[in-house]
């Protein structure tokens, strides 16, 4: 499984199949365990990343850690990390249709490989990348959707966005992220094997 892996991030560290090849520091392939049971997908790196080579590593990662570690998961033993792009678009822009489509076989090969048993949908662009239909990350967040090889799929918000709404009241986004990490540890406890 390793093997492949890296056969995966050696062929993304030479990728040029979209202008972002020429613009990045680093490709962010991926952090966390490969034999992990959960995958978490992000939308594309920020500058930080990109700086680093290492997925949610700014402030928005730093938020995310904090709220697995408050359900006691961690990147370290439990979740592995990628993005629906492995370069940083300039500026932080929204992933581009042509650069989400040349960077798919990626993320395609990663989950082929490692075949998590849950997947968290984090944000709007990793939401529509694999449920074009669903109308906003607010109306189906903290559901379970199928997803590739049998796993469970969930949208949760992105961090960022949480960064921006940081009011704890029912009903906020914080608060409804609690909720849903709260399912997800269930979830990720239920597992078998
Ligand atoms: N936001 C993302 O979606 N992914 C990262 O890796 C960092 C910030």
């Amino acid at each position: 499984m390793y093997e492949e892996l890296e056969h995966i991030r050696e062929a993304c560290l030479t990728c040029h199949k979209c202008p972002l090849g020429n613009t990045r520091t680093h490709v962010v392939f991926s952090d966390g365990v490969p034999n992990a049971k959960m995958m978490l997908i992000g939308e594309a790196p920020g500058f930080h990343e990109d700086q680093q080579g290492k997925p949610f590593v700014g402030r928005a990662g730093q938020l995310l850690d904090k709220i697995f570690t408050a359900v006691g998961l961690s990147r370290e033993k439990d979740i592995y990390i990628c993005n629906t792009l492995k370069c940083r678009p300039p500026d932080n822009r929204d992933p581009l249709p042509a650069e989400k489509e040349a960077c798919r076989p990626y993320l395609n090969a990663q989950l082929d490989i490692l075949r998590p048993r849950i997947i968290l949908l984090c944000g709007r662009v990793a939401l529509t990348s694999f449920l074009p239909q669903a109308q906003s990350i607010s109306r189906v967040r903290g559901q379970w959707f199928d997803g590739p090889y049998g796993a469970k799929m969930m949208p949760i918000f992105h961090p960022s966005y949480l960064l921006r709404n940081q009011s704890r009241e029912k009903g906020s986004p914080k608060w409804l992220m609690w909720q849903d990490i709260q399912e997800v540890k269930k979830a990720y406890d239920q597992l078998e094997g």
